[in-house]
């Protein structure tokens, strides 16, 4: 019911220490017991004034709390030791199965529900292990036990005692049915609410931009009484459920004294057993109160753990070990893609990229250019047609080799917090200083860093310290540093200022000569000396040719082409 076995298996070496926990709780139950026994024999010599055995029982007494002392620091030692070992096991776990998804683990499952899993969804396991389960078992052992002394004592109070245990599981249950729902409840509201603020705050500028941070304010409000509300019921919940507990706990304890002192009047029981029952009917209770309190965070471990397995299961494709061949020329025929079922993006394309060649790709915006190049480095994997490099289909090739001689340039390459160097290294990690400067000259980026902290300038998250036109070209630093035999730009200089994109474009130009070079770009004046230009229309090739032989056409590269030089021109008279 609350106990998944597969978790267990999972993190099989935790066994051992939910074990030890538990026998540090059952060993410290025993040394309990016994202390009790002494008292209670203790009392009844006193009761009928023998007066004898006082320094036993504190001898006794001293001992069993030494033990208990000594069992409660390795029942928490037993409980952070399978709380470390299952956080290490998942996480590496996790981590493992990213990397053999590869990078197309985005077709499967999104990032922001990975870092949950990954974070919040081990720690609340971490509990499960260290806390609920030893619990657990201990809440069925400890009644158990007690029952075995006790029947030795007054066999009638003991089954009573043990008869009414099961009443707290069996109404824990009956309130989780009906909490269930209402958890559900509070966890959507609860992440509408989160949402919420994350977006209000992502949009805050706009938000005051077009001045309605009044409505969003009221948005908010709103969506807090809600959660309020159900924070409150959520609540009230669970201090009705401990108060139920408590009675079945207390009340099965009020029985046993009850039960006791009748059968001590009936002779059934001398005084010292009466007095061992008093002592003794609480714990009957208290282990399954205490299994009780931890129950939802069984629960939330129940839900995390099948999120995790639903990641950990994701189908993975077969190890692959072909490498990309040096006669690396791509070809694809009758490309076809979607990202869902029934709306395709590419019907049937066609290209050929040969080794060495500088071809270029255009088209309007949302015709899929971004992912023809997503295809080509392994991204989008469910795609049909066939696309080989060299004589090796695509899919056959490792992600190793790909990423190894394919590069990929964007207009958001992710620049990592940290130093330049770093960032730069990252691309061919042996590189010398006069390496990285002479890429940081290539790309104008040098004067700029030399007036800073050189390569030991610092960049924010995302390179947040830079302007547009200079991450651009410190990601094409990057890549040239990379030295890979075939490059692939997509808008790589889109959103950026001219300088900068004259800069780079000068750059790419010249990579060209050498390389296999595939140039995605809006702006056609960029492309126009390339090899062969693709025009892509809603997923297909509409024409293909030089620049020369497209303008001889008369089609959409035509009229585009005029379109952009008319209104370049216009901007060029504008400003003289
Ligand atoms: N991850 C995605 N999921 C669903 N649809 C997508 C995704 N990425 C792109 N698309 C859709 O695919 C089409 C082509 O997109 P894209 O290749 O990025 O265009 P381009 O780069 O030519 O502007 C667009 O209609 C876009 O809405
Ligand atoms: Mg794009």
């Amino acid at each position: 019911m609350m106990i998944n076995k597969r978790l267990i298996g999972t993190v099989g070496e935790s066994k051992k220490y939910i074990a030890g926990n538990v026998a540090c709780q059952w060993v410290s139950l025993a040394a309990n017991i016994t202390m009790m026994g002494a008292i209670a024999n203790l009392l009844q010599s006193l009761y009928e004034g023998t007066r004898s055995g006082l320094a036993a029982t504190a001898v006794t007494a001293a001992i069993a709390v030494t033990i208990r002392y000594a069992c409660a620091v390795g029942s928490s030692r037993m409980g952070y030791l399978s709380s470390k070992t299952v956080k290490k096991i998942l996480r590496e776990m996790i981590y493992g199965k990213l990397l053999r998804l590869g990078a197309s683990y985005k077709e499967q499952a999104n990032t922001s529900e990975v870092v949950q899993v990954a974070v919040e969804g081990v720690d609340q396991l971490e509990t499960y292990f260290g806390a609920y389960l030893p619990q657990f078992f201990y809440a069925m052992l400890a009644p158990l036990t007690l029952f075995v002394v006790l029947s030795f004592v007054n066999l009638p109070s003991a089954i009573v005692l043990l008869v009414c245990v099961p009443l707290i599981p069996v109404t824990i249950i009956a309130i989780q049915r009906w909490a269930k729902k209402l958890l559900a409840k509070y966890w959507g509201q609860y992440t509408a609410l989160g949402d919420t603020f994350l977006e209000n705050l992502q949009g805050l500028t706009t938000t005051k931009i077009y001045q309605t941070d009044a409505f969003k304010h009221r948005e908010m409000n709103e969506q807090s009484e809600h959660f309020r509300k159900i924070t409150m019921k959520v609540l009230t919940m669970q201090l009705n459920s401990i108060t139920i507990m408590d009675l079945i706990a207390y009340g099965g304890a009020a029985l046993g004294v009850i039960l006791a002192t009748t059968q001590f009047r009936a002779g059934h029981v001398d005084l010292a057993g009466c007095i061992l029952i008093i002592l003794l009917a609480a714990d009957f209770f208290l282990p399954m109160r205490m299994l009780g309190s931890y129950f939802h965070i069984a629960m939330n471990g129940m839900a995390a753990s099948d999120k995790i397995f639903r990641l950990l299961d994701l189908p993975e494709a077969g190890q692959k070990t072909e490498t990309v061949p040096a006669e690396h020329s791509i070809e694809c025929k009758d490309l076809r893609f979607s990202y869902e079922a029934d709306r395709e993006i590419l019907h049937g394309v066609s290209m050929t990229f040969p080794k060495g060649s500088f071809t270029a790709i255009v088209g309007e915006s949302g015709c899929g250019k971004s992912t023809i190049a997503s295809i080509l480095m392994g991204r989008n994997k469910g795609y049909t047609g066939s696309l080989t490099v060299g004589s090796m289909p695509l899919s056959e090739i490792s992600e190793a080799s790909l990423m190894e001689n394919f590069t990929y340039i964007s207009h958001q390459s992710y620049l990592f917090k940290g130093t330049v160097r770093e960032n730069l290294l990252m691309a061919r990690p042996n590189a010398g200083e006069d390496t990285l400067w002479q890429v940081l000259e290539q790309v104008k980026l040098a004067d700029f860093l030399r007036n800073e902290k050189g390569l030991d300038t610092m960049l924010n998250e995302k390179a947040s310290n830079l302007s547009g036109g200079q991450c651009q070209r410190l990601a094409l630093a990057r890549a040239l540093l990379h030295d890979s035999p075939v490059y692939i730009f997509d808008e790589a200089t889109s959103n950026i200022d001219v300088e900068s994109e004259n800069d780079i474009m000068a750059q790419i130009h010249a990579l060209a000569k050498e390389k296999t070079v595939i140039l995605i770009s809006h702006r056609l004046a960029n492309v126009a000396n390339a090899d062969n230009i693709y025009v892509l229309e809603n997923g297909t090739v509409a024409e293909s040719g030089t620049h020369v032989h497209l303008l001889t056409q008369n089609g959409t590269y035509a009229k585009l082409w005029n379109a952009q030089q008319e209104l370049e021109h216009y901007t060029k008279g504008d400003a003289e």
